[in-house]
């Protein structure tokens, strides 16, 4: 599903719905708004009236009127506060309305570019917000539904009164729907059960990826090479998995020479059951979203040529299952990873960090400006932030505001957490380098990070533990439902784009 862009005037665009939005301390009509009531005779804004609408976000009123002997609908979607105006509001507003045209079965729905009008934000801004509400919002996983026989997905089309603002709402209305395309694909792949999600399915859709874009391709290492790369926390993990383990990395070139190397590594274990120290049954349930981190990667990759970062842009990511049979790992094996360093595994459900040692190895090897990583690294992050935010652990305060900066405009919620120092006596083991989990109950998303610092050494380097945010229980808000969410890709198409 595409979002239209069009020249011309809305009061005179043909629809089954158009769509209006106001803010809560502006009640009167302006701008466009204005020009369509008008040509109503003022019914609009007697309606919104009788019926006390307050703008506020949210909130919405439904309106039916004669037009020239045509019956058309208007629906008003509430802002909230014209100071507060900002993308994301225009992305839950646009979610709203698409909900609503939905229900009311309309096929053509019509609007304007919200917020640019009065200068609050730019015409770019607006239409991206416009897009990335609206599809992420129509986003359903029915791979294994048969489809409903009389649903209708509505259709957006902007409506544009000048060339010049056209050219920017353009640009920003196809970025936006790059970046929801991308953040679908994320959800996909995060939905699809793990039986369908393997470790080789992994590298097929990074394959595919490639295949798709002439700027970027693929290495994929098998078990072979991995053995001889040393890379013993991937094949650790799989041991007791009949599914092969492998390491892929995506590269991206960009057109004009650079030197500049961006890493982006993601989780990837397609299923985590805990191995020998077995998750109990509920814990396992949503566990297919362990490879979210992975799967955000590859849908940042999946619009990187739209993006076109002035970087080298490498996507890496171990691909493995956590699964058991005699031979899985056990509590108290010793394996070496890719650095040569020792980890005593206590616990192989803290598997996420083993193969993180590798696929960190594997890029700090190649001096990169920064590693960036996401992972559904630990239940503790989950426990200390919620469900929706991400917590961030770095080892520079730059590339942090970076990221920070990136995810307040994607709207996706990330705050930073100390890599505290003192907490490194936590990990330390009697018979090998590291142990793999801390000797203390508390602290588990602030122990993991520090358990993967040794492995960045001193690149720049930003942890993003998504555990919370990457799967959903139920619906977060009116573009996020429940299931994979595809959280990260838009933050970090988002910093590309400032590259
Ligand atoms: N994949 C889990 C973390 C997780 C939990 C992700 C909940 C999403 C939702 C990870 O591999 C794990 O099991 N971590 C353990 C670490 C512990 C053994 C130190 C955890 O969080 O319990
Ligand atoms: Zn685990
Ligand atoms: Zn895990």
């Amino acid at each position: 599903m595409n979002i239209i862009l069009k020249r011309g005037l809305i009061q005179e665009t043909p629809s089954d719905l158009l769509i209006l939005a106001q803010c809560s301390d502006q009640p009167t009509l302006g701008g466009a708004a204005l020009c369509v009531d008008e040509h109503l005779h003022g019914h609009l804004a007697q309606v919104k009236k009788e019926e006390a609408f307050s703008g506020k976000s949210g909130e919405s009123l439904l309106v039916r009127c004669q037009d020239q002997e045509v019956l058309r609908r208007f629906l008003f979607v509430g802002l909230g506060k014209r100071a507060d105006l900002c993308e994301e509001v225009l992305r839950e507003a646009m979610a709203c309305a698409y909900h609503s045209a939905k229900v009311l079965k309309a096929k053509n729905v019509t609007t304007i570019l919200h917020g640019a009008g009065a200068g609050e934000m730019t015409p770019r801004a607006s239409a991206k917000a416009i897009a990335e509400g609206w599809l992420l919002a129509s986003y359903s996983f029915d791979r294994y539904k048969k489809p409903k026989k009389d649903t209708v997905i509505p259709e957006l089309t902007v409506v544009i009164r000048t060339a010049r603002t056209m050219k920017m709402a353009q640009a920003g209305a196809d970025l936006g729907m790059a970046f929801a395309q991308a953040t679908c694909l994320a959800r996909d792949l995060v939905n699809t059960p793990a039986q369908d999600m393997l470790p080789a399915d992994l590298v097929q859709v990074a394959r595919d990826i490639a295949k798709e874009q002439e700027q970027v391709s693929v290495r994929v290492f098998d078990r072979t090479a991995l053995k001889k790369m040393g890379a013993g926390g991937i094949l650790g993990v799989s041991q007791g998995s009949d599914h092969d383990p492998y390491l892929v990395e995506m590269h991206y070139t960009p057109k004009k020479p650079s030197k500049k190397h961006i890493f982006l590594v993601g989780k990837a274990v397609t299923f985590d059951s805990g191995g020998l120290s077995i998750k109990p049954a509920q814990g396992m349930e949503t566990m297919k979203c362990d490879m979210a981190g992975a799967a955000a990667v590859l849908g940042a990759f999946s619009a990187i040529t739209h993006v076109a970062p002035n970087a080298h842009v490498h996507g890496v990511f171990g691909a493995v299952e956590n699964a058991i049979s005699g031979n899985a790992l056990r509590p108290g094996d010793v394996i070496t990873v890719l650095n040569g360093k020792t980890i005593e595994v206590l616990n192989t459900d803290a598997e996420g960090r083993l193969t993180l040692a590798d696929t960190i190895s594997y890029a700090a090897k190649q001096n990169p400006d920064v590693i960036i990583d996401l992972a559904t690294l630990t239940g503790a992050c989950v426990v200390a932030l919620g469900e929706e935010v991400t917590g961030l652990m770095s080892n520079n305060d730059l590339w942090s505001e970076r990221v920070l900066t990136a995810a307040k405009s994607a709207g996706e919620n990330m705050w930073r957490l100390p890599l505290l120092k003192s907490y490194k006596r936590l990990l330390k083991s009697s018979i090998a380098d590291y142990r793999n989990i801390s000797t203390s109950r508390y602290g588990g998303a602030l122990t993991a990070g520090l358990f993967l610092e040794p492995f960045v050494g001193k690149t720049p380097w930003v942890h993003l533990d998504i555990a919370g945010p990457a799967f959903a229980e139920k619906k977060i808000n009116s573009y996020t439902t429940g299931g994979g969410t595809g959280h990260g890709v838009r933050t970090l198409l988002t910093l590309l784009k400032t590259l």
